[in-house]
């Protein structure tokens, strides 16, 4: 009896999709979305000179790191195939000013990082921020002027001038992640009139004012003492979507060569939008607070690590990112490269 139900089936159901799902054979076969090594880009908090390695406490595994230990980083990322970085500075609170004016000092150990990573491994792309962020004591990403806005004109300047200091260090791409008005075309024109034509722009293009941030800003030093420092006077609205496609006209027409859309996990219908308008690469950002909520539940048992990280970066690339900062980046390439399941 058995075996006769099984000759034929019990419903006229000639489309079964069960038919592609059937054996991991089959199912590898058909798939479209990989990610690899080679899509990603590993964020870096660099500490000034040797400064002892301190945990991020609410990003376990991610270590803010002095030079010396962060060119040991850099070379386990090239062994591992991870060939982009986005480092970003842990600036003392004795150099913090209102107009974050440390940012564009010679001494700050930032350009001497970006150069000697840079000379020891030529083949790592640099993605050199570009905010005052780190730098300013109210830890908004511009000036502050008299009437207490963030000066969008005054802010652009000085990240002209960041852009130079930056570029001359031999990176491969600034990365303005302000969201100031104008500051791609900007940050082109400077670069282009000071010989650094072949330095590129990822522009953090849009860029939402996100609660997902926080645990860079602890990362960092940037969360005003206490009080939470809103951005959204610059930053995108989560409730707007009027306005993605036309930063992504004003970035493309300024210059930028890549556009990225951050935060990434919240936002992948942002992210398919951007890619299905543009004929930039589109890249997306992961931020810090992905990074936590997936960390703290698998630390709770109650969501499996290793699952979470393949399974978020595949929807971000399925949305139609081409490159993915993330700082699951080396954990990836170490244990989940290529594919174990
Ligand atoms: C600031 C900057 C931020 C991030 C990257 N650059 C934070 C902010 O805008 O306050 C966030 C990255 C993350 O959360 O991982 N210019």
């Amino acid at each position: 009896m058995s075996r006769h139900m099984n000759k034929q089936s019990r419903f006229d159901i000639p489309k079964r999709p069960r038919r592609l799902r059937q054996s991991e054979s089959i199912r590898e076969l058909v798939e479209e979305v990989w990610v690899t090594p080679n899509d990603l880009i590993q964020p870096l908090f660099i500490l000034p000179g040797k400064a002892e390695s301190s945990e991020v406490s609410s990003m376990p595994g991610i270590f803010r790191k002095n030079l010396e230990n962060t060119l040991k980083e850099c070379e386990e990322l090239l062994t591992l195939g991870v060939k982009a970085i986005a480092p970003f500075p842990q600036i003392d609170p004795v150099h913090k000013t209102e107009n974050g004016c440390y940012a564009l000092n010679e001494d700050c150990f930032l350009y001497e990082a970006l150069r000697r990573i840079k000379k020891e491994f030529p083949e790592l792309l640099i993605f050199s921020d570009l905010a005052l962020d780190p730098y300013t004591t109210h830890g908004h990403d511009g000036v502050i002027n008299k009437n207490g806005d963030v000066d969008n004109d005054a802010t652009v300047e000085i990240l002209g001038k960041m852009a130079v200091m930056t570029a001359s260090t031999g990176v491969d791409f600034v990365a303005p992640s302000d969201m100031m008005d104008g500051r791609v075309g900007h940050i082109r024109s400077v670069l282009d009139q000071s010989g650094n034509e072949k330095t590129g722009i990822l522009s953090y293009c849009v860029k939402y004012a996100s609660a997902y941030y926080g645990p860079f800003r602890d990362a960092v030093g940037s969360k005003k003492s206490g009080s939470y420092v809103s951005k959204s006077s610059y930053q995108m609205n989560p409730a707007s979507t009027m306005d993605i496609l036309r930063e992504v006209e004003l970035d493309e027409s300024e210059g930028a060569d890549i556009i990225m859309v951050k935060p990434a996990g919240a936002y992948l219908d942002v992210i398919k939008m951007v890619s299905d308008n543009t004929l930039l690469p589109v890249a997306a950002y992961q931020v810090s607070g992905e990074y936590a909520q997936i960390y703290a539940a698998a630390q709770n048992g109650w969501l499996d690590l290793d699952d979470c990280i393949k399974e978020s970066l595949i929807a971000i690339k399925r949305s139609g990112a081409q490159l993915i900062l993330s700082y699951f980046s080396k954990y990836y390439a170490q244990n989940l490269f290529p594919y174990r399941k």
